[in-house]
């Protein structure tokens, strides 16, 4: 799995802030110094174009992780800071907040500089400082990528850099455009991916090497891995240190069956009558190979449904555009792979179908798969459905199944359309 893929794709289909039901845990730099948190923008103190900004976004209050981490980065002297929650919780936001509001939009020249993994992800990242700085009439942004090709010598005149390490580092030492003891908050955005890049690791080493004693930094990842904190720490000095922890899946709100099966066949026709039996929403189908995959599709459009399909060979864009009108609700089913849909959030569907139960290279069920595909998030997740398609030679899987997660699954007939339409969600 390519992990900045991953993370883009999770971008470009979100359209909300990612709620969380747990407390922000802290670790102060200084255990005596009070510990701010805000419940609101206004507390902030924020410049009014800021503000405004923000507001025109649709942000009405901050983010839990934010509550706590804006205070902590827009405090003065300022603090380093080293961030964790997951994908959504509105980390990316928050730092470009702190960013605009240290610039000083009087002075042309670098003064924030923000590393990300990708020419992408930094794109999305300048895309948010623009958005929120619509209103700052004088701060600019300009990225460093490879591509965006300045001539040696060139003046910099945004204060905003947003870039990949190799191409930064080239900005700094090769083509002088920029002066990192200039540099008053640094940020190193998706540190899990970047430490998961070739070379990335020592290339922003490097960079923070170069950076004043007072510049601020701040790191975000949103996964904690024992190497992504010891990275954090290695390249933050005394940092507050906050984290959110991700939310449990769980299968509390889903009501799991499963339909024996002799063959493919079997399972078409179990899968046509839960479509003719109950009312569908959406539905998302997990196949085991792309072939089995491009077959259902075709049996199910010729059945008059209209069904999307993510597979592998999709390129990034693509892949985010099918699942974009699949969440529009343009195609009601998605036809998908394991390897194309893991770690990637489309879970507003309400019917989950395993036309091929996810097993390890030793036939074993894979568990975390199977949660991840029907699982739903404690406080916020929606009730929902589980469909498995299984043969009698599998059967063993089932039973392991609920052993595993201590929760029976009921067994359906293929055939029988009555015991179907008794399901009811
Ligand atoms: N305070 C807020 N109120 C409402 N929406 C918000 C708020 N903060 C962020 N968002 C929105 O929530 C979504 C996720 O925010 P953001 O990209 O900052 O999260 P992130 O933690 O950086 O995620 P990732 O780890 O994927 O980079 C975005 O659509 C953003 O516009
Ligand atoms: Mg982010």
């Amino acid at each position: 799995v390519d992990l900045a893929e991953n993370s883009l794709l999770n971008k470009l289909i979100r359209n909300s802030l990612v709620e969380s039901s747990h407390h922000v845990e802290v670790l102060q730099r200084d255990p005596s110094s009070p510990l701010f948190s805000v419940k609101s923008f206004e507390e902030l103190h924020l410049k009014n174009e800021l503000l405004q900004g923000i507001y025109a976004m649709g942000f009405n209050r901050p983010s839990k992780i934010q509550e706590t981490a804006l205070p902590m980065m827009l405090a003065d002297p300022p603090q380093n800071l080293i961030a964790q929650s997951q994908s959504g919780t509105g980390k990316t936001a928050a730092f470009v907040l702190a960013m605009l509001s240290r610039v000083n939009g009087a002075e042309k020249s670098p003064q924030c500089l923000c590393l990300s993994p990708t020419y992408e992800l930094a794109l999305q990242t300048g895309r948010v400082v623009e958005k929120m700085g619509k209103l700052c009439v004088n701060i600019r942004v300009t990225y460093a990528v490879r591509g965006n090709r300045i001539p040696r010598g060139t003046k910099i005149e945004e204060q905003i850099i947003i870039g990949t390490p190799g191409t930064v580092l080239d900005w700094c030492f090769k083509l002088k455009l920029l002066d990192a003891k200039k540099i008053s908050v640094f940020v190193l955005d998706e540190a899990d991916v970047m430490i998961d890049t070739q070379g990335f690791l020592d290339q922003s080493v490097r960079i923070q090497r170069t950076l004043s004693k007072d510049c601020q930094m701040l790191l975000f990842s949103a996964t904690f891995e024992e190497a992504v904190l010891q990275f954090a720490e290695q390249i933050i000095p005394d940092p507050n240190i906050i984290k959110l922890r991700r939310e449990e899946m769980t299968l509390t709100n889903i009501r799991q069956f499963y339909f024996l099966c002799e063959h493919k066949a079997d399972k078409y026709r179990a899968l046509c009558n839960v479509y003719g039996s109950i009312t569908v929403g959406q539905a998302i189908i997990f196949c085991q190979t792309r072939r089995n995959a491009k077959w259902l599709s075709l049996e199910l459009t010729r059945d008059g449904h209209k069904v999307s399909v993510l597979s592998g060979e999709l390129t990034v864009e693509q892949r985010a555009a099918v699942i974009q009108r699949f969440r529009d609700g343009k195609e009601k089913v998605l036809i998908t792979t394991n390897v194309c849909a893991r770690g990637i959030d489309v879970k507003q569907v309400t019917i989950v179908v395993n036309f091929n139960l996810p097993t390890n290279l030793l036939h074993y069920l894979d568990f975390e798969t199977y949660l991840h595909r029907i699982g739903r998030t404690g406080r916020f997740g929606k009730k929902g459905l589980a469909f498995n398609m299984v043969e009698r030679h599998n059967l063993p899987l089932i039973r392991s199944i609920e052993e595993h997660f201590k929760r029976g699954l009921s067994f359906l007939d293929p055939d029988d359309m009555d015991e179907i339409e008794k399901i009811d969600y």
